[in-house]
């Protein structure tokens, strides 16, 4: 699918930096969130920041943003910055489902974004398990392919909906405090790069791929040190999505 609406669409970013309850500080959020806001206003998306928002706060913004009309958008983009467990992500004061928030989003919550692409990238850990890697070498598939479907009747509601996850199930997410998290480098990286060419798949492959290849913890306690991650794109997309 090319973008033939007049806007690309919205784009909510959540970050969370600072918790009420003793999680760590996550520094490094904000430069997660300033190449984010940057590559995603150049690919045509209207970008908002919300920083250290409660979960009910967070639902409240995913709600209001459910609400809107969306009729002259190609798609939506929501961009969930904090600390995670598996399903789970966290507010200033706990931790909430992922799926309260993207579930407003569902076909039968949300009839402008029907049959259009909804965009959730997910910067969080998603359990305590580390990567420990293993030696080999192999590269990303290359291929091109472009379709444009029309569809006209019944669709599920939970279709059209794609998660890029930082991180497996299970796994820990990574982030330098001066750099960012590894996932928003290499993410903000490819689209910089090839957002205006690839398809999405095709995108989050490369950002698999550098992920994997350019990127090993380091730490003085060998328990945090030479690990490695790998995101995790689940889609249930029925087209291919280009922003062009
Ligand atoms: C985060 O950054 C602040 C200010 O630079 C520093 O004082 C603090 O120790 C850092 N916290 C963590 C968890 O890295
Ligand atoms: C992938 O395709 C692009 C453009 O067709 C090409 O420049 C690049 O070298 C290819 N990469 C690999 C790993 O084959």
């Amino acid at each position: 699918m090319t973008m033939k609406h007049l806007y690309i669409g919205a784009c909510l970013i959540i970050q969370l930096l600072d918790f009420e309850f003793g999680m760590n500080v996550r520094n490094g959020t904000d430069r997660d969130a300033g190449e984010l806001f940057k590559c995603f206003k150049s690919l045509g998306f209207d970008v908002c920041i919300y920083n250290d928002q409660t979960c009910e706060k967070m639902e409240r913004l995913l709600r209001e943003a459910s609400e809107e009309d969306h009729s002259d958008s190609s798609c939506f983009a929501c961009i969930l910055l904090s600390h995670g467990e598996e399903g789970m992500i966290y507010g200033t004061d706990g931790a909430m489902p992922i799926k309260s928030m993207t579930s407003l989003f569902r076909g039968d919550m949300c009839k402008s974004l029907v049959g259009k692409p909804k965009l959730f990238f997910i910067q969080a850990c998603r359990g305590s398990e580390f990567d420990d890697g293993i030696q080999t070498d192999s590269g990303p598939p290359n291929d091109t392919l472009e379709t444009d479907a029309n569809p006209r009747h019944k669709i599920p509601v939970e279709a059209d909906f794609l998660f890029a996850y930082s991180t497996v199930p299970g796994y820990y997410s990574w982030r330098n405090p001066g750099r960012g998290s590894w996932f928003v480098q290499a993410l903000c990286n490819v689209l910089n790069e090839f957002g205006k060419q690839l398809e999405i798949m095709q995108i989050l492959t490369r950002v698999n791929y550098m992920v994997a290849t350019s990127f090993e913890s380091w730490s003085e306690d060998p328990r945090f040190s030479e690990k490695k991650q790998i995101p995790c794109v689940v889609s249930m997309l029925t087209k291919e999505l280009y922003f062009n």
